[in-house]
């Protein structure tokens, strides 16, 4: 059930029985040789519809830019401030808050938007604490889940890949975009990745990395030791369908928690 494909009314008659959303968070951001550069809008956006269409769940409009100053160096990459994102959360969760929604749960496409929609969300918390007090149980919560995060789906990119994974412009991510425009698959050749030092994810996980020009100057061709022509439409259809299970059980979970 997507919310812009529902009038007034079926939300209305949806908060009867549910005051939880799924919201798909993604970013515009080069992607290596072949992936696209809505790669990760469009796999967060495919797990959540996958969600929503085979249960029911309401999913909110997709935020389809993120914070990703890093690769402003490659053309056609657009950026959000982390402020600016973190303002824009806000704003999506008060406006479903003051209509009844309670449980905003964000299913994430990209490293970037980690800390700025966490932090957030503990903004949001923050303002209602310190106009209520401690009193004041209940009412808005809200979560954010990698898809890659998810167990059945995080195995299997492993297995499909293994160390051919790498960090950015993934085969798993190129493979599910392939799944879901068929249309839009590139044929690029490629070399093998170099490999990135043992410390990387401890420093630079997340996507904490440095600025724009240091990022291309260290990633000329925008990959992060991934080789993205492994990807095929069949693998992405497997990943996504791995997600959606993942997803729709953590989602329920996040909706029973005390
Ligand atoms: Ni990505």
């Amino acid at each position: 059930m997507l919310l812009q494909l529902s009038t007034w009314k079926e939300i209305e008659a949806y908060l009867e029985r549910s005051t939880g959303i799924i919201i798909p968070t993604g970013s515009t951001e080069q992607h290596g040789p072949n992936g696209l550069i809505g790669t990760d809008a469009i796999c967060a956006e495919a797990v959540a519809r996958g969600v929503g269409e085979e249960h029911g769940v309401l999913v909110g409009p997709t935020i389809e830019l993120g914070v990703a100053q890093f690769n402003l160096g490659f053309p056609g990459t657009v950026t959000m401030r982390a402020k600016t994102l973190m303002a824009l959360v806000e704003d999506y969760v008060r406006s479903l808050a003051g209509q009844g929604f309670e449980r905003f749960y964000f299913l994430n496409g990209h490293g970037g938007n980690i800390n700025p929609i966490r932090a957030a969300f503990q903004d949001i918390y923050a303002d209602r604490g310190m106009t209520a007090g401690l009193g004041n149980r209940g009412g808005v919560r809200c979560r954010l889940r990698s898809w890659w995060e998810y167990e059945t789906a995080n195995k299997l990119r492993h297995d499909l890949y293994g160390e051919w994974e790498g960090f950015h412009a993934t085969p798993s991510e190129v493979a599910m975009t392939q799944h879901v425009y068929p249309d839009a698959i590139k044929n690029v050749a490629m070399e093998k990745p170099r490999h990135v030092a043992g410390t990387f994810y401890r420093d630079f996980g997340g996507d904490n990395h440095f600025d724009a020009a240091d990022h291309r100057r260290k990633f000329p061709d925008g990959r992060i030791a991934s080789d993205p022509s492994l990807a095929t439409p069949e693998a992405g259809r497997k990943l996504i369908g791995a997600a959606v299970g993942d997803a729709f059980a953590d989602y329920q979970a996040f909706l029973g928690e005390d």
